[in-house]
């Protein structure tokens, strides 16, 4: 007799179609997948017609493949009006989903919880003019969604995404995500004119390199973009990446009297914590 889900895990394919799915999730079809490096992937999937998001929120994913399975929160990096959700990923080797979610073909099933959520959202943010989408790692997802939406380009006259790596290799989904946005036939017009991308790395030489949030403090960041200091006035702000990086942009918004908004109570600046690095 199976022994709970993780005997039922390791005898299970990652996909199964005869697996009996849990209750209140959808169960999507894998379309596509696309690695970067060891550490990086991504992949899209069919959408229920009746799940609905707001570009810049989070779902809870998983595979059916144990009698509990394991979910994780994911940032849709597709834009609201997509066809497919798209979900950017690092894989960890020990990873409870990861070290599986990795191994997936097109035609695998993923489930996903049916409630997406989420701070990087325009809802939590007052107008503002320049929009600044701070991000490290695959912290770029949810911004992904954002840069790709007409309603950012309507609320905002200019979008700074910053995008700070270990290497360059893992800077290559952000230079695709953004280039295929100048080539949207939906934003790219507005998105070749005010649209700016900030790649660095910091453990590994390039003309960009060094974490943003030292650029921020220097101010080479603004001389770089030919941009004003970060003002509370007309910047709005989105963070989205490790813990670590997480708590010292925070601080540093803070120091030049930024308010953190939420859904209930729009202000300058938001983060996500439900963010899996
Ligand atoms: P660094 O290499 O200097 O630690 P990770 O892979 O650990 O999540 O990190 C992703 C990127 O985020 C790395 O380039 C890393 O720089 C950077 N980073 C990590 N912590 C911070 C922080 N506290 N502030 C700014 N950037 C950070």
């Amino acid at each position: 007799m199976l022994d709970g889900a993780a005997s039922l895990a390791q005898q299970l394919p990652v996909s199964s179609a005869d697996y009996p799915l849990p209750a209140g999730v959808f169960a999507e079809t894998v379309m596509s997948v696309r690695h970067f490096t060891d550490r990086l992937f991504m992949f899209r999937i069919t959408r229920p017609r009746s799940f609905r998001f707001r570009s810049g929120e989070f779902v809870m994913i998983g595979l059916p493949n144990a009698l509990r399975p394991i979910y994780r929160a994911y940032s849709i990096a597709s834009p609201s009006w997509d066809d497919e959700l798209e979900f950017y990923s690092i894989k960890v080797p020990d990873g409870p989903l990861t070290r599986h979610l990795q191994k997936i073909q097109p035609g695998d099933t993923i489930i996903m919880r049916r409630k997406p959520t989420g701070t990087l959202v325009h809802d939590a943010l007052l107008p503002g003019s320049r929009l600044y989408l701070f991000s490290t790692g695959t912290g770029i997802a949810p911004f992904a969604s954002i840069i790709r939406d007409p309603e950012t380009y309507e609320k905002f006259d200019q979008i700074i995404l910053t995008h700070t790596c270990r290497q360059a290799a893992e800077l290559k989904y952000s230079q695709d995500v953004v280039a295929d946005t100048l080539d949207d036939p939906l934003v790219g017009a507005e998105a070749r004119e005010r649209l700016i991308r900030y790649p660095t790395t910091t453990q590994e030489p390039s003309s960009m390199r060094g974490r943003i949030t030292s650029r921020i403090e220097s101010g080479q960041l603004f001389d770089d973009l030919d941009l004003p200091p970060l003002s509370r006035s007309v910047d709005r702000c989105m963070i989205c990446g490790s813990m670590a990086f997480l708590k010292d942009t925070k601080q540093i918004l803070e120091a030049r009297g930024f308010v953190e908004g939420s859904n209930s109570s729009p202000a300058d600046y938001v983060v996500e914590r439900a963010f899996v690095g």
